[in-house]
Parts: structure tokens; sequence; C-alpha cells
């Protein structure tokens, strides 16, 4: 099988696809075939990667033009064309690149990031996007006296969101995101909203005023792509959806 991967360079601006043809093992996934590369092809392929099982978030790329985790997706079931899934359209790297389904895998780093080398991009912005929503818990009491109880269908919710493990396969495919790289986003806002619904937060209005505004809540159009692609099941667009429509509820007006 072979693997077309992109290429680039930050030093010379230079892009292009180079082709890598590997032997394809049992429950081979994209990961362990950019590593047979990189030991055996070329060992100047630069990725990026930690836990190799889909905690850290750090390996999501572009695969066959889908935002996923690197060590999450294998390469049998991409060849024999399983586990598609249809997006929205949204900005990708190359429009014009063509491949083979049947016996290539597509290979590209995020987009709506900036790129840094070949499938690594800069998760600056990405944090810094994230920072705004101001990701740390504030509860009522600093020191309770007792544990705080929650309700079943409270905690069922909040873990929805909990879930994110921060790897911005969302904000690649979001195409807001990919023309408004100052739209907060949906990995970002689906934090917020997580935050937002915490019973054991001391604010919750004030939280929900943070994203009130065409960056926030009301940039986001309802493609879907985000809790499509999301490896973890957080649904972004819900959270939002429900932030809209408490906010109106509450009768104010995005600032
Ligand atoms: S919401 Fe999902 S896709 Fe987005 S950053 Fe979190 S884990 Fe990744
Ligand atoms: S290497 Fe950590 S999520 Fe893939």
């Amino acid at each position: 099988m072979k693997l077309k991967v992109f290429r680039f360079d930050r030093e010379n601006e230079e892009s292009h696809y180079d082709t890598f043809e590997i032997e394809s093992l049992p429950g081979m996934t994209v990961l362990s075939a950019l590593f047979k590369i990189q030991e055996e092809l070329d060992d100047s392929l630069a990725f990026r990667y930690s836990c190799r099982g889909a905690v850290c978030g750090n390996c999501a790329m572009l695969i066959n033009r889908i935002p996923a985790l690197a060590c999450r997706t294998r390469i049998e079931p991409l060849l024999k064309g399983e586990g598609k899934i249809k997006l929205k359209p949204f900005s990708g790297i190359e429009d014009t690149v063509s491949w083979n389904p049947e016996n290539e895998v597509l290979v590209e780093p995020l987009p709506s990031l900036p790129k840094v080398k070949d499938l690594i991009v800069d998760m600056d912005k990405f944090f810094e996007l994230y920072r705004t929503v101001e990701p740390t818990f504030k509860p009522v009491f600093e020191s309770p006296k007792k544990e705080q109880l929650m309700q079943p269908d409270a905690v069922k919710e909040l873990e929805k969101y909990t879930n994110c493990i921060l790897c911005a396969a969302c904000v690649g495919s979001c195409p807001v995101s990919g023309k408004n790289i100052n739209y907060m986003g949906p990995a970002a806002l689906a934090k917020l909203y997580r935050f937002h619904i915490d019973p054991r937060e001391a604010d919750a209005e004030s939280r929900l005023m943070l994203a009130n505004s065409k960056l926030g809540w009301w940039g986001c159009e309802f493609h879907a792509n985000c809790k499509a692609v999301c490896p973890k099941g957080v649904p972004p667009i819900e959270g939002i959806a429900k932030a809209r429509k408490e906010i109106k509820e509450l009768g104010k007006k995005p600032d």
C-alpha cells in the first residue's frame, strides 16, 4: 500500500507530496505507517505524537481528507472504504491533489492552523483561543466542608464535554474557523459550556457571557463537522445551541 504525504518546510515555504510504498501489516495504524516510513525510508518526515493511545491529542491530522487521530485510524478499513463520514466543505490543504483511495492513504496536516513542518501544525492560536474561556474550575466554596453531590443526569451531560483531549480535529474541520482565525472555535466553546453547566461553579451566567459575540456562540453556522469528527464523541455544536437558547431566554443580545 502507499501513503501520499504532504511535505512542507516553513524555512523555504515549499510544499509538495511524497508517495511512500510500505507493506501493510494487520492492524497497522496511520501513525505506525508514518513511523515505518521514518525508520526505513525517510528519516526527515516530521509528525507529532505522544501517547499512541488516543489520549494526548497530539497526532490529529487530515487522513483521506478527514481530521482524525493517526494513532487510532487503522489502514485496512481505510483501503476498504469503511467508516467514511460525510462533512460539509471546509478549507483543505491542496484541494487539487488527487489520490486513489483503494490503494493509497492521503495524509496531510490539520487545516486552519499554521503549518510548521510536514504534518506538524502550530497550536499556539488554538491554545490562545482556548485560554480566553478561562478553562479552570471556579468553585462556589474553595474548601467545601463536605462533598458536593451531583445528580446523575447532570454528571452525564457534563461528561460529554469533559472528554475533550484538545486534539483540534474539530477546529480543523470547522468551516467557520477556516474563514476566521479569531473565531473561538468548537473546542474552546465546548470547554466553556462544560464549565457553564457544572453545578459546582460559582457564577454560571458570567461564564455564558464570555462568548456572547460573533466570535463566540453566535459565530457558529451549525455545519456539525465538529461533532462528526471528534474522536471522543464531544458534541460542541450541541453545547453552542444550548448556550444560545439560554442567552435568548435571558433576554440578552450578542455583544
Ligand atoms: S472537542 Fe473533540 S475534536 Fe475538538 S479538540 Fe476536543 S477531542 Fe478534539
Ligand atoms: S498519539 Fe496521543 S492521541 Fe494519538
